[in-house]
């Protein structure tokens, strides 16, 4: 299926190329670093003692001081207060973190949907760090991409670092969620992971989406650049001028397979705290994101986002063999995907 790479998601921190320098002065540079790395190795060594103060004795004691009368009970195993190997919390390190992730597919709006939450003060979600194939290979490496993103050791741009109270990202269905489901299922039950489901309602509508993204991706037709969201009405209105033709006979397949897919993990992660969304709501009404912010728990604030909606028009616009199309669907359970309107 199609991989989004998420605009958020930039990997760590700290890796950026130093293409700027000239090879003269980066030899320069690297023997400098070489020669602190054994300087400070050195002293390391000489302070041995020091360096191995157990870290458990040192997360016992911060729990201890953490501890929140304001937060019900039932909320106890929600809380954590993480330790970042990679900066202090500081002020904040009695602020209690609560971790979620985005359940959703490949175009329906969970990109949108996360600028949303990253304008929000408290929240951070990371983008889609399982687009990247070696971080999903087993329960092994996703447990430990996990657990980096829960104790806020993950750099992306989204990262509000030692003040932030919720932390999460975005996980596609098809980004091995469903082969490893009882290791992610368990994980999520011991440490208090809640789960945002966000779907498309309109599988029709998201289908044309996955085609012109995937047209664009070869084109690149905003001056020669893939764009999987945009920014402005121009740059949309560009990317709405190609309208895909559908092969129907794999149309319906398709979107039976995205139902079932859908009906399949919500049954699966039934037993986790959860809650489901779909994009069309949101869109019609714009104080549903606020059930979101409840159910983090975190303050109500005005969420915005830059992203601009692509295709806005009625779907026989958008669809080159339109009347191939709505025969096809005529008559069948997804026959109201045709007439659908976004009404704005
Ligand atoms: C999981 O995948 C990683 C990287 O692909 C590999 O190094 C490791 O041995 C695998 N672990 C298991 C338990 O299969
Ligand atoms: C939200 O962030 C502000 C500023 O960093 C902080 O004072 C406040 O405690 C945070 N609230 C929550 C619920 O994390
Ligand atoms: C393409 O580049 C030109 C010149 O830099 C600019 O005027 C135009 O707006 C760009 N078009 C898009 C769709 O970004
Ligand atoms: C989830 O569990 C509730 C309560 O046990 C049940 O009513 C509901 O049908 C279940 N939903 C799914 C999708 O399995
Ligand atoms: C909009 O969403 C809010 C929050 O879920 C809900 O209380 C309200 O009834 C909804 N309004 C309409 C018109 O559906």
């Amino acid at each position: 299926m199609v991989e989004d790479s998420a605009a958020v998601n930039k990997d760590a921190c700290g890796t950026k190329p130093l293409k700027k320098y000239p090879d003269v002065l980066r030899n320069v540079v690297l023997a400098l670093v070489m020669i602190s790395c054994v300087y400070i190795f050195s002293i390391c060594l000489n302070q041995k003692g020091f360096m191995m103060i157990p870290n458990m004795m040192k997360m016992e004691v911060m729990d201890e001081t953490c501890r929140y009368p304001s937060i019900s009970p039932s909320d106890l195993p929600l809380i954590h207060f993480p330790q970042p190997t990679t900066y202090s919390r500081n002020e904040c390190a009695c602020t209690p973190v609560r971790y979620f992730a985005i359940l959703s597919m490949q175009r329906s709006g969970s990109g949108w949907f996360e600028t949303l939450l990253n304008s929000h003060i408290n929240i951070s979600s990371n983008g889609e760090i399982f687009s990247v194939k070696d971080r999903r290979s087993n329960i092994s490496t996703i447990i430990a991409t996990l657990d980096k993103v829960y104790n806020l050791d993950w750099c992306s741009s989204a990262s509000k670092n030692e003040c932030t109270g919720a932390v999460g990202f975005k996980w596609m269905l098809n980004q091995g969620l469903i082969q490893n489901y009882e290791g992610i299922l368990e994980y999520f039950k011991n440490r208090g992971v809640s789960s945002i489901f966000l779907f498309r309602r309109n599988l029709l509508r998201r289908w044309v989406s996955v085609l012109a993204n995937s047209h664009d991706r070869n084109v690149k037709q905003l001056n020669g650049t893939h764009k999987a969201h945009v920014h402005s009405r121009h740059e949309a209105d560009i990317l709405a001028i190609y309208k895909p033709t559908i092969d129907v006979r794999k149309l319906i397949p398709d979107m039976s397979q995205t139902s079932k897919l859908t009906s399949d993990s919500l049954q699966l992660f039934n037993n986790t705290r959860h809650i489901v969304l779909y994009y069309e709501d949101l869109i019609h009404n714009r104080t549903k994101v606020m059930d979101v912010l409840d159910f983090l728990r975190m303050p109500r604030r005005q969420l915005t986002s830059r992203h601009v909606k692509i295709h806005t028009k009625p779907l026989s616009d958008h669809i080159e063999n339109w009347d191939m199309v709505s025969k096809a669907l005529k008559g069948t359970e997804f026959e109201s995907f045709l007439d659908s309107d976004y009404g704005k």
